[in-house]
Parts: C-alpha cells; sequence; structure tokens
C-alpha cells in the first residue's frame, strides 16, 4: 500500500514539473539570427524572413514554413546551407494547426520559432 501511494505522489509531482514553452525570440537569437539577421531581414548569406507572407500572396505558408526549417522542404536552386533543425528541436510534443483544421504534432521549438516569424512578416 505504501508503495502505492509513493508511486502516485511520484505521478503527481511529474506532471507539476512540465517545461515551460519555449522563447520563439530567444530560439530565433540563439539559432537562426547569425545567416538570417537580428531582425530577419535577411543577410548576403541568408534570405529576408520578414516577407514570406509578402511572397505568398499575403499568407503566412505554415506548413512550407514548417518543413523548411525542419528540413523536409529545400530549396536546391539557393543552397542548402542551412542546418536540418527537425535533428536538433525536441520532440513533437506540441500541436499545430497549419490551415487544414488538423492538429499535427510538431516539435515545441520548431513551432516557437515559426510563430515567431509569423508575427514578424511585413
Ligand atoms: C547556416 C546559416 C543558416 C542558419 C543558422 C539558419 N538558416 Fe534558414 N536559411 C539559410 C539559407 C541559406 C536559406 C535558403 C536556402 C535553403 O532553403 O536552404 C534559408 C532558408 C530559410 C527559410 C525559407 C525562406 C523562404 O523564403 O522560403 C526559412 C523559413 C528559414 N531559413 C528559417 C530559419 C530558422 C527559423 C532558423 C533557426 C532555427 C534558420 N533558418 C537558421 C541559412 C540558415
Amino acid at each position: 500500500m505504501r508503495i502505492a501511494w509513493i508511486g502516485l505522489i511520484l505521478a503527481v509531482a511529474g506532471c507539476a514539473v512540465e517545461p515551460p514553452a519555449p522563447s520563439g525570440t530567444a530560439l530565433f537569437a540563439e539559432n537562426c539570427a547569425t545567416c538570417h539577421g537580428a531582425g530577419a531581414g535577411g543577410t548576403e548569406i541568408a534570405p529576408d524572413l520578414t516577407g514570406i507572407a509578402a511572397r505568398h500572396g499575403g499568407v503566412f505558408p505554415r506548413a512550407k514554413v514548417l518543413s523548411t526549417i525542419d528540413g523536409f522542404h529545400r530549396t536546391p536552386a539557393l543552397g542548402s546551407e542551412m542546418p536540418q533543425w527537425g535533428l536538433i528541436f525536441g520532440d513533437p510534443t506540441a500541436r499545430v494547426d497549419v490551415g487544414d483544421g488538423i492538429e499535427t504534432p510538431v516539435s515545441p521549438e520548431l513551432l516557437a520559432v515559426m510563430e515567431h516569424l509569423e508575427r514578424l512578416q511585413r
């Protein structure tokens, strides 16, 4: 009986220490700004990320941006200098609706950095 109680207490404690949602702003500054610029406006080596929506008819293409960052979707014409962040970011424990009404599993870091870019669109 005592062992069952200890198990229950550990289970409840485990739920309480869920990690906080990562900061997209901090992730961008740490991992992306060196190539894309501090304000994501682009540099000589990497494209501007503030005009993605403008380049897509005013709609921010969530699925395309997620898959580009993740490493699925590449632009061979521009080279493939960008790391495949899907290999570096954590497990897909968050959910995102890319516009099709379906909640797709995604890494919390990937989601946070995509939402950061979405907010930066001009
Ligand atoms: C080593 C340099 C480098 C780093 C670091 C880097 N990128 Fe990139 N990124 C590029 C290059 C070069 C391209 C264009 C070629 C390509 O698609 O691979 C690109 C393309 C992109 C695109 C597609 C832009 C478009 O117009 O479709 C997105 C979105 C993007 N990067 C986001 C990010 C994010 C978010 C991070 C940080 C988590 C990041 N990048 C880190 C070099 C980099």
